[in-house]
């Protein structure tokens, strides 16, 4: 069995009271959930939104990563900082990243090394456009996203990650996938992988991100190789976010 996770990523949105609430809403409903729920909200609420999980077993996040060690890169983060103010988790190539500030697939890859060197989880963001996806593409796209990563790092870097399947055409829109065709991606990506290796493929966490809200959660979430969500706008609302952390608990 695999460990199911929910995580939320809060993307450019609240301030500090806004942080404390949902913190303090979501860790009081979740603690009944055997799933792993991750925050990940932005940068400058890292530290403080790791003082309020102290004895929670919610777990930290950061957005995106540097794909440098150190030194003279203003306004980057490092995989050691992330580390050091308590992250477990960074999300790498989402697909806000790969569109809106040109991060390709190498760029990716080099980040997802920077994260695994210091010990964080990545989350590989990988998914096809809509125009990709009409021209019966999706599975050859994903694939070539996650074969950059194994020819950068090799396919045992895979064990300390997750990927999150998440359509671009679903990704805020309110269109999600439906459960079938998460599941036909998430089984070719596994599929492939099992190929490659077969305990990777086997053990490795396949989350679906894109418009899941409360109502389509469990749905989704009942496909045999989706082991949870990468949610956004839906992550922002207490109640919402803590109905989807719910939804494995009633799926089996
Ligand atoms: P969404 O975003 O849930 O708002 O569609 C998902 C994501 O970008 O991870």
């Amino acid at each position: 069995m695999r460990q199911t996770i929910v995580m939320g990523n809060w993307k450019m949105n609240g301030l500090t009271e806004k942080v404390k609430s949902l913190i303090s809403d979501v860790s009081r409903e979740t603690n009944s959930t055997s799933t792993n729920v991750v925050v990940i909200p932005p940068y400058p609420y890292l530290a403080l939104v790791r003082s309020l999980l102290v004895n929670t077993p919610i777990c930290l996040g950061a957005q995106s990563v540097s794909e440098f060690q150190q030194g003279a890169y203003t306004g980057e983060i490092s995989a050691d900082m992330l580390a050091d103010v308590g992250c477990q988790y960074v999300l790498v190539g989402h697909s806000e990243r790969r569109q809106l500030f040109a991060e390709d697939n190498a760029t990716v890859a080099r980040k997802f090394k920077q994260a695994v060197e210091y010990g964080l989880t990545p989350v590989l963001c990988i998914g096809e456009t809509l125009e990709a996806r009409e021209q019966n593409k999706t599975i050859q796209i994903v694939v070539s996203q996650i074969q950059a990563v194994i020819d950068l790092c090799g396919i045992e870097a895979l064990n300390q990650s997750v990927i999150a399947y998440e359509p671009v055409w679903a990704i805020g829109t309110g269109k999600t996938a439906t459960p079938e065709q998460a599941q036909a991606v998430h089984q070719a990506i596994r599929g492939w992988l099992t190929e490659k290796n077969l305990e990777i493929g086997q053990q490795i966490r396949i989350l679906y991100g894109g418009s899941v809200n409360g109502s389509n959660a469990q749905s989704i979430f009942s496909m045999p190789d989706v082991d949870g969500g990468l949610i956004g706008g839906a992550s922002l609302k207490a109640h919402e976010f803590v109905t989807i952390c719910h939804s494995f608990d009633t799926t089996d």
